[in-house]
């Protein structure tokens, strides 16, 4: 069985306590981690804390190349880490990797942007100020919480840690537990690096016992958090004196405004809504389409569903079991209530524990939950409407402001109707996605607070300081 153990101050955390942590393919135990006490994270943030300042003081150059050790290792170390990373959150072995590959990449463009955040010269002239030259530099915040979710364990965990160094910080970082193996896996990694003592460390442990704990201590400067809204809004409250970049849950739409290439879009609304089993924040998470066109769409749909691989991490299927039953749950009473209200259910509501078949549903009403909630699961809601108008209405009326994706080949009907979607992104002609990585990645209302992507992560984990010289 895996057992890796939390980092403090480069040391492994050896405290006698474990954390059981589940393969969601076999229901069994995959391994175990530490799982720290609140002595313990109190530790890890003064030793963040004391080690900052040094660890700022060491010039740009020198600090990549001191964290191109610890990139050389993960891409070294890459197969394993996706087999880790398979057996604990189910993510099929090639798609793992896929992930890993991308961590690396976002890396190596992280140390490559992070030579152009340049400092910023004014001359102070009028306003009552002359003979004034303005130098603001861009330096780091202090102490980094990065808190990343069980989807996606190792590139949002490194989108978060690596600008947080990069520029100087000292990170604490808390993965979930489902992707706690994968995480803690790095503690040896950094001690191997020879990473300096201090400025990256791995708490391990569950949430709901210790996340109050961590996102209270008073060392944090800024916390940078990716997961659920309820969650993000427990931190709003317990971070509230600290920055905050909250990337939080979405209910992404695709709307459908013509039918002049219906075979691709439909290739994009799969991946999209499928894809690691719809257990994404940026899944199509409903259809909005008239009704002449879903009469063409649907079917195509449910034929190309039905020839998804539904089965197992390990030998690829693309449909493999959803985190844990209680998130297949949860999806199931989605589904049971569209059904009771009167929805259709076009392919899809097979279940086996926590494999869920892909679902579509169509004919979905707005007084059934699916058509608002997240599922964060294998289903696609078709909900037919018949003006566009009353798309971008339905589209807007929801808490979440994620994503969303147009489909059409009229460009200018499609950037005009995007311009009206409250949403931090609209793709046009493609599925939502972060990617690339370079771009700013935002969500508005509840799907978050502040930006990330590699610019923008440099800049949210720094701060100005001016130096005025007055002549
Ligand atoms: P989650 O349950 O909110 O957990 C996210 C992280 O918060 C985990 O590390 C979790 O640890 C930790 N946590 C739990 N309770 C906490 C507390 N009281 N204080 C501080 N941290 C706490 O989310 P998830 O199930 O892992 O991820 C799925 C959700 O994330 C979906 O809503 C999805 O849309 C969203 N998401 C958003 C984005 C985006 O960029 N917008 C990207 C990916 C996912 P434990 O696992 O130990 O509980
Ligand atoms: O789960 C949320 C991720 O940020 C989505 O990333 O669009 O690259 O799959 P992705």
């Amino acid at each position: 069985m895996r057992q890796y153990k939390a980092l403090i101050n480069n040391e492994l955390v050896d405290n006698g306590q474990w954390l059981e942590i589940m393969n969601p393919a076999t229901l069994e135990i995959a391994g175990k981690v530490s799982a720290l006490t609140p002595d313990d994270i109190n530790k890890a943030f003064s030793v963040a804390r004391s080690s900052q300042e040094q660890w700022e003081q060491v010039e740009l150059l020198k600090r990549i190349s001191i964290l191109k050790r610890f990139r050389d290792l993960i891409d070294q170390n890459k197969e394993e880490i996706a087999q880790i990373m398979s057996e604990e959150i189910a993510k099929n072995l090639k798609e793992s990797l896929a992930e890993v590959e991308r961590t690396v990449e976002i890396i190596d463009y992280t140390f490559e942007e992070a030579k152009r955040i340049e400092p910023m010269a004014l001359t102070g002239e009028g306003m009552g100020a002359k003979n004034k030259l303005g130098v603001f530099s861009r330096v780091a915040k202090g102490v980094i919480l990065a808190i990343s979710p069980f989807n996606y364990p190792f590139n949002l965990a490194f989108a978060k840690i690596i600008p947080a160094l990069v520029m100087g910080n000292t990170v604490v970082f808390k993965p979930a537990t489902a992707g706690s193996l994968v995480g803690a896996y790095m503690s040896e990694l950094v001690i191997k690096a020879e990473l300096p003592k201090g400025i990256f460390n791995i708490i391990t442990g569950r949430g709901r016992e210790i996340g109050d704990i961590i996102t209270s201590n008073p060392e944090i400067d800024m916390i940078s958090f990716t997961g659920s809204v309820g969650i993000g809004n427990q931190i709003r409250k317990n971070g509230s004196t600290t920055d905050l970049v909250l990337e939080l849950g979405g209910k992404d739409p695709a709307l459908v405004l013509d039918d002049l290439n219906l075979d691709k879009y439909c290739d994009e609304i799969i991946n999209g809504a499928f894809g690691y089993s719809g257990q994404r924040c940026t899944a199509v998470k409903r259809v909005l389409v008239n009704n002449e066109i879903a009469d063409k769409l649907v079917p195509l749909l449910k034929n190309k569903i039905e020839s998804l691989s539904v089965g197992m991490p390990k030998d690829n299927a693309f449909i493999t079991p959803v985190i844990d039953e209680k998130s297949a749950d949860f999806i199931q009473s989605l589904i049971d209530d569209a059904k009771q209200k009167g929805a259709n259910i076009v392919t899809g509501d097979k279940r086996e524990k926590n494999l869920m078949w892909p679902t579509l549903i169509d004919n979905v009403s707005l007084d059934m939950k699916v058509a608002w909630e997240e599922p964060f699961g294998p289903i696609l809601p078709i909900i037919r409407i018949d003006t566009i108008d009353e798309m971008v209405k339905i589209a807007n009326d929801s808490q979440f402001g994620l994503q969303a994706s147009i489909f059409c080949q009229d460009i200018s009907k499609a950037i005009l109707t995007a311009k009206r979607i409250k949403t931090g992104t609209v793709n046009i002609n493609s599925r939502p996605q972060r990617g690339p990585d370079s771009f700013p990645f935002l969500g508005i209302k509840d799907s978050g607070e502040g930006v990330q992507g590699i610019r923008e992560s440099l800049l949210s984990m720094t701060r100005y300081m001016g130096l005025v010289i007055n002549y």
